[in-house]
Formats: C-alpha cells, structure tokens, sequence
C-alpha cells in the first residue's frame, strides 16, 4: 500500500481524457485502486480519481456517508442519498430528470478552495467493479455531486470550470461568512 503523490490544478494531466481500462480484474488496477483509496482516506476527501494521483485512466473511487447527507433527510429517504466506499471503473452518468441543485464543492486537487457548482440533482450512474462486475444505482444529494465530479475528472474537466458565478470560489478559512449567511 502506498499513499500517492496528489496532481494539482494546472498539471496537464489533470486536463486531459482518461483512457478506458482494458481489464478490470488485472493486478495493476487493484494495486492502483487499493492506493487510491488509502490516498482518499489519509487527505481527507470524499472521492479520488486516477488522474489525481497522475494516471490517466478511467477509475474513480468515492464515499458518500451518511453524515454528509442532508440531516432533515427522513432514514427511509437516504437510500439514494448514501454509497458505501465504492470502485468505478469505465463509468458513466445520466440526469434522470431536469432538476438541477447548487451546492459547495473542494478538490484534492484544488486545495485550500470551495467552490459553489450546479450539478444535476437525480442520477443514474454505472461502471465496472474490481471483479468486472457491472455497478449501476440512481443518486441524489451529496451522492449524486460526488459521483458528478469525480467522473469530471476522467474528462479533465476540474470543479471550476464547472461554475456559474466565479465570485463563489472562496478560500475554505471564509467558509464561516457563507454558512452564516445561510442560516
Ligand atoms: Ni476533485
């Protein structure tokens, strides 16, 4: 196991397209997520893709925790709220209506930043696992971002370029003055 050296924003390979995986079963591609993942876990972050750690390849992992859903959700609601820590490999994603919704973005790769991003707010989003297996769920909420912006980077597309209004792009010390002006 290995935690690996995190690309940030302005190396190219950051902002090119991953390449496909040929076999997701290979040796190389657990070894690769397995550091992956012990990365994620030690930065701290919600999710990691190859690119981040400087291999262009199309393989993502994430979390989505309960304690980043929204509270006033009720326990029966969360289901598309919530993912376990999970492995895509070859993804891809669809809106499944046209509801979009704002919500505060960071990057690994963009440290010391948050970013305010409209991402469409229902999913549907599949890929392979480890084993070769197809993963396919619907997501919504934090999920729903998660699974949007680490399949960004597979197209070298990083949280800012995503934004309407560049004014929301703040050091993550003045995160306070937003969330009082929230409540
Ligand atoms: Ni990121």
């Amino acid at each position: 196991m290995a935690i690996l050296k995190i690309a940030r924003m302005g190396h190219p390979v950051l902002a090119r397209k991953a390449d496909p995986v040929g076999d997701p079963t290979a040796t190389e591609v657990r070894r690769l997520v397995r550091d992956m993942i012990e990365t994620m876990i030690d930065a701290p972050g919600a999710g990691l893709a190859a690119p981040q750690v400087h291999v262009p390849l199309r393989v993502v992992v994430f979390q989505a925790p309960k304690e980043r859903a929204d509270p006033s959700l009720a326990e029966a609601e969360l289901f598309e709220h919530t993912a376990p820590l999970t492995v895509l490999i070859n993804p891809g994603w669809e809106s499944l209506d046209d509801s979009s919704e704002g919500g505060w973005e960071g990057c690994l790769s963009v440290p010391g930043l948050r970013g305010y991003v409209e991402r469409a707010a229902h999913i549907r989003y599949w890929g392979l696992d480890l084993e070769g297996q197809r993963v396919e769920r619907t997501a919504r909420g934090f999920h729903a971002r998660a699974v949007q912006h680490e399949l960004d980077h597979l197209d070298g597309i990083l949280y800012p370029s995503r934004m309407g209004d560049l004014s929301r792009l703040i050091f993550d010390s003045e995160m306070k003055h937003w969330l009082e002006q929230q409540a």
